[in-house]
This record gives structure tokens, sequence and C-alpha cells, in this order.
């Protein structure tokens, strides 16, 4: 007999059917006291929070690092902050038995267990894999086991799944040796659309991540293969200039964004070291302004007091939460970033972005943002209303640091 939402599938002739689904969705729920499980429920209505194992862990990753960081999201107040998926990078692939299901390595013996270990933290599962045969570190991709690895995920217990190129381009090339680039792009776009179809036949809402470093204009299509978010870059390194270049080359792709798709300009380095404690307050700001989603990259179990304020400034997560799930765009020189909050409210960014050792002062002109006449503004990383302000704001940013504002008649 088919689900529920199989059956209105059937009905209405499509997949996504997200707010009849979810309605009748929860209207069982209640009904029967049971979860109901339906992919179509809306996913990712805001950009998905919570922590990837790659910027700190990298390939050596555990069962018990996992669980550690599960533990430190709850006892540091990042869940309750709203980080909720601890997600699993490259690197815990085994081998596939001989009906081809995958198992974790040596260090995840027991997959289903480590996501019961974190849906009872009142958090949700991560795992990574590739439509190659071979993902970024040599492990095994789904390449020719989508269906399989979808099932096997599901039944573990997984809810958002990383899907990374890596070795799919060695399939294109053997398919096309001559490597034309529309053909390439149309076996991209197919790849990932199949992962797509295969989550969806699991019936579990599961978080579709996709990571082909921004080739092809992803954003223009993300959603057309099911994504939930895109990686729009190449990968992030814990240094100054990585993060700025990633982060300020977002602009102009605020068109793409919105709720249940994302743009996705890697994970957060905060807490990693190799940033100043401004340099990473810039990194979060600016995320937040993007409405990207908000990976903690960091080792969570050993965090500092600065690491902690910085990733759990709940004011500042308000502006990447926001509902209306808007991405902020720049709106002038140097880095004056806006961003349109529900309510009429607007955050801004003003960033001192050039990496000599100077604090400036910048100057906001409410009327480029959009404000005439008195308005209320806020600082929120000094947690301070500054009060109701005519005509200009000015302020000294400390280097690579920021200010970040919240306006509102
Ligand atoms: C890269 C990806 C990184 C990480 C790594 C793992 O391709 O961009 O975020 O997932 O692979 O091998």
């Amino acid at each position: 007999m088919p689900s529920l939402c199989g059956l209105l599938r059937m009905l209405m002739g499509k997949r996504y059917i997200p707010s009849v689904c979810a309605t009748m969705a929860l209207v069982l729920t209640l009904m029967s006291g049971q979860a109901m499980l339906c992919q179509s429920v809306p996913l990712a209505v805001t950009p998905p929070m919570g922590w990837n194992s790659w910027n700190h862990f990298g390939a050596k990753v555990t069962d018990a690092d996992v669980r550690a960081t599960a533990d430190a999201m709850v006892a540091s107040g990042m869940r309750d902050a709203g980080y909720t998926y601890v997600n699993i990078d490259d690197d815990w692939e085994g081998e596939r038995d001989a009906q081809g299901n995958i198992h974790g390595n040596i260090r995840f013996p027991d997959m289903k267990a480590l996501a019961d270990y974190v849906h009872s933290k009142g958090l949700k599962l991560g795992i990574y894999s590739s439509p190659g045969t071979k993902t970024c570190e040599g492990n095994a991709g789904s390449y020719g086991y989508e269906q399989k690895d979808a099932d096997t995920f599901a039944a573990w217990g997984v809810d958002f799944l990383k899907y990374d190129l890596c070795s799919y381009m060695d399939e294109m090339k053997l398919h096309d040796p001559k490597q034309d680039p529309q053909l390439a792009l149309a076996m991209m776009k197919e790849a990932y659309a199949k992962m797509h179809q295969a989550l969806v036949n699991t019936h579990r809402p599961i978080v579709y991540s996709i990571c082909q470093y921004g080739v092809g204009s992803v954003w223009e299509w993300g959603p057309k293969v099911g994504a939930n978010l895109w990686r729009t870059t190449d990968d992030i390194r814990d240094d100054y200039r990585s993060m700025a270049l990633i982060g300020f080359s977002q602009a102009g792709l605020e068109t793409f964004a919105g709720p249940g798709h994302w743009n996705d300009p890697d994970m957060l380095e905060v807490g990693n070291g190799g940033m100043t404690p401004d340099q990473y307050r810039t990194q979060m700001s600016l995320w937040a302004m993007l409405a990207a989603p908000l990976l903690a990259g960091n080792d969570l179990s050993k965090m500092d007091d600065v690491t902690k304020s910085i990733l759990i400034n709940r004011e500042v997560i308000a502006v990447d939460q926001d509902k209306l799930g808007i991405q902020g765009s720049r709106v002038g020189p140097p880095q004056i970033w806006m961003k349109p909050l529900s309510g009429g409210a607007k955050a801004v960014a003003m960033f001192n972005y050039v990496t000599d050792d100077e604090a400036e002062p910048q100057t906001l002109q409410f009327k480029d943002v959009g404000f005439d006449g008195p308005v209320h503004v806020r600082d929120l990383w000094a947690h301070k209303d500054l009060g109701v302000l005519e005509g200009s704001y000015t302020v000294t940013i400390p280097q690579g640091g920021v200010v970040m504002l919240r306006l509102w008649h």
C-alpha cells in the first residue's frame, strides 16, 4: 500500500507537495502518535546549522569525535542556539559487502548506534558520499550504488547528505574523452538528480547538500536537481585571505538563495586558530549576511570563551536564520552589506576588509540602506542599543573586523 505521501504524489503528479503533505503528515502524526516520515516535508526552510568534521578532524575523524561533538554541542549551548546537524565528512567509509552494502570503516563500527546517540541528544546526523566511484579521499563513492546507499543512510537514520563530485570527473572523462563541457555539465546534473531521487525514494527527510565547487553556475540549476544547498566555491582554508576571498565574492548570488535552497560558501573556520577573533567575527557576520549555512568546523569539545561567544551570538544567528530567507547584498564600497529582515528591519554589516594593520573609521549613510528619518540602531556584537539616530553612523572598525547593526523604524 502506498504511503500517504506516495498517494499524494500519484494523485497530484508532483514530487514536492510541501504544505499539503506537511499538514497531512502532522495531522496523522497527532492522530496516530507516530512519526510520519515524508520527503515532501519542506527541508532547510532556513539555512542549515550544525557542524562538519572536515575542517578540524579531516581524514582522522572517529565515532568518538562525533559523539564528543554532539555532547559539546549540547553542553556549550550551541544546540539551543540553533545548531542541529552533526555531519561526518569524508573518511567514514569502509568496504562494501558481497551484497554491495557500504559499511563504516574501523573508526565507525556502528553507524546506526552513532545516529541513535546523536538523535538522543536532540540533534541530527549528516554523512558524506560522492557520485563518483571514489570520494576525494579515495574511499568508496556511490557510483552505481545510489539507491543502495540512500537506503543504507536512511536505515541508519541519516538526516543530511553532502554529495561531493570528486572522482565523478573521471567518469565524465571516460564517457566523453573529448570532454565537451556541455555534455560534462549534463552528466553532472544527471548524477546529482539521481541521488536526489534515491533520497526521495527512501521517504526519509534528508537535507541534500551538493558540492562541486560552483562549477557550471550551480546556483542556476541546484534546485532543479533537488539540492537544498550547493557549494559556490572551492575549499575554504583557515586563513583570512581565503575566507575573505570566498565570502566577499558571493556578491551577486543573492537572487539564487531562498527557503529550501541556499548558496553555500563552505564551512566556518571559527575557532580553528588561523585567524584573529576580529577576523572570525567577520566570517560569522558575513556568513549570516549571506544567509549561508552555519556549519562550525572546529573542535567543539575544546572551545575557548571567545570562540563560543562568536558561534553563539544569537543576534547574529537571528540575521542568518531570518524567516524571509533573503540573502544580503553589497550596497556600497568598500564593503557595506545589507540584508532585509522580517518586520521591516534590516541588518547592515560594515567590514574593514583590507589586511593592513589599521583600524579605520567608516560612515554608514542610512539612506544608502533604505532608511529616511530617525532610525533605531543596535550593535549586534556589542549587544547594545545605540539609540535613535538620524542621517548617518560613523564607527571605527578594527583591521579585518566588522561592525554589524540591526536597523529599524
Ligand atoms: C573536498 C570538499 C571538502 C571536503 C573534502 C573531503 O572536495 O570540498 O569540503 O569534503 O573534499 O575529501
